[in-house]
């Protein structure tokens, strides 16, 4: 019998439980996959542990918004894909009933993409989370160029590398940030021109010394809390900002008077603004897609865990080592 990966009670990774369960039919415009790889994302652990800010679990409750796999049936009205196909899913969907953990999930065609046949399976499923989030504010929202500086905060998880890879599309120089030394070289290897450790080196004075006072034009910042107040010291006049997670977990204050000086703008951004909307989507995919096929853009992946270790996947994802994707394979389904 296939299982999926459901949770019946938020809390630490030991709530998510393999249980088995047949193959759900398609609805109308919707994908039965039999997934073959699983991407991760620190969302999954926030919605686990129930303090994530944009949705509350449902219970019990599938999870998982990105797969890569083959499509096993399609529901009616569905044009895009057909049975056999290789496809992978971009999150545009309820995890309620179109979670991806486990050995096949129930999507609709608009969560669904094809695959550029130079990635292989375990790429495919870490793809369109990190890509799509870094296509809002450095393409959809910015008119990037080489001559202007990218700051990319958190810059070794799987959104921040996929941003600099997008950055560097454009020409711009990338200065990023992590807090683990040991992160310094995949995060270059990703194209950054500067890293900083905050851990032990000044981000304001940082990032002033390496832009001759003048600051970043363009940031992309998932931590959030105390730590906005720095980003907003070495922003360039006119700079602007894109938050998009809150990692420190702790609240967040403005200082408007430097704001007001600067003539910043400070947005928050979540990849909704892209899925939710059908041409902004259609528009993202085929650019992504195109860069995936050419080779400009390749996800780069942490560590892989087999379906069975999904909690100790999880106990991984929560533990901040990681740089880059982690990856769950689904053995049974790889041919
Ligand atoms: N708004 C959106 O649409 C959207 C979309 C995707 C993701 N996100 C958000 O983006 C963030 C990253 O997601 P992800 O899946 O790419 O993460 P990830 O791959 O799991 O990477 C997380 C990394 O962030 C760093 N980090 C963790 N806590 C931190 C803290 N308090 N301060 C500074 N750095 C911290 C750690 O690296 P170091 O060793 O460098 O500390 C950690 O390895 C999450 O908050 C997620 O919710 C938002």
């Amino acid at each position: 019998m296939p299982r999926i990966v459901r949770f019946h009670r938020t809390g630490g990774p030991e709530v998510l439980c393999l249980e088995e369960a047949p193959p759900e039919q398609p609805r109308e415009g919707e994908v039965l996959i039999r997934n073959q790889a699983i991407g991760l994302n620190n969302s999954e652990a926030q919605l686990r542990r129930g303090d994530y800010p944009m949705l509350t679990a449902d219970l019990p409750s599938r999870i998982g918004r990105e797969c890569a796999g083959i499509v096993e049936a399609i529901g009616p009205s569905v044009t895009t894909v057909k049975p056999n196909d290789l496809v992978s899913t971009i999150p545009a969907f309820d995890v309620k009933r179109n979670g991806v953990y486990g050995e096949w999930c129930v999507v609709p065609e608009v969560g669904v993409a094809r695959v550029p046949m130079r990635l292989s399976r375990l790429e495919a499923a870490a793809v369109w989370q990190q890509y799509l989030t870094a296509y809002g504010p450095l393409v959809l929202n910015s008119r990037l160029e080489p001559s202007m500086t990218v700051l990319i905060t958190a810059a070794a998880s799987s959104v921040g590398l996929g941003a600099i890879q997008v950055a560097k599309l454009f020409g711009t120089r990338v200065i990023a940030t992590t807090r683990t030394a040991s992160k310094e070289a995949i995060i270059r290897s990703a194209g950054a021109d500067d890293v900083i450790i905050t851990s032990h080196q000044p981000l304001v004075a940082s990032v002033n010394h390496l832009t001759d006072g003048r600051g970043f034009d363009l940031g992309l910042d998932p931590i959030a809390g105390p730590g906005i107040a720095d980003l907003i010291d070495c922003a360039a006049p006119e700079a602007a900002i894109h938050l998009y997670g809150q990692l420190a977990g702790e609240p967040s204050f403005f200082p408007l008077r430097a704001m007001l000086r600067k003539g910043l703008t400070v947005r928050g951004y979540t990849l909704w603004e892209i899925t939710l909307n059908p041409a902004r989507r259609e528009a993202a995919k085929q650019y992504i897609f195109n860069h995936l096929d050419s080779g400009k853009l390749r996800p780069i992946i942490d560590r892989v865990f087999p379906l069975e270790s999904v909690v100790e996947a999880h106990r991984y994802l929560e533990s901040g080592r990681q740089a880059g994707k982690i990856v769950i394979e689904v053995a049974g389904n790889v041919s």
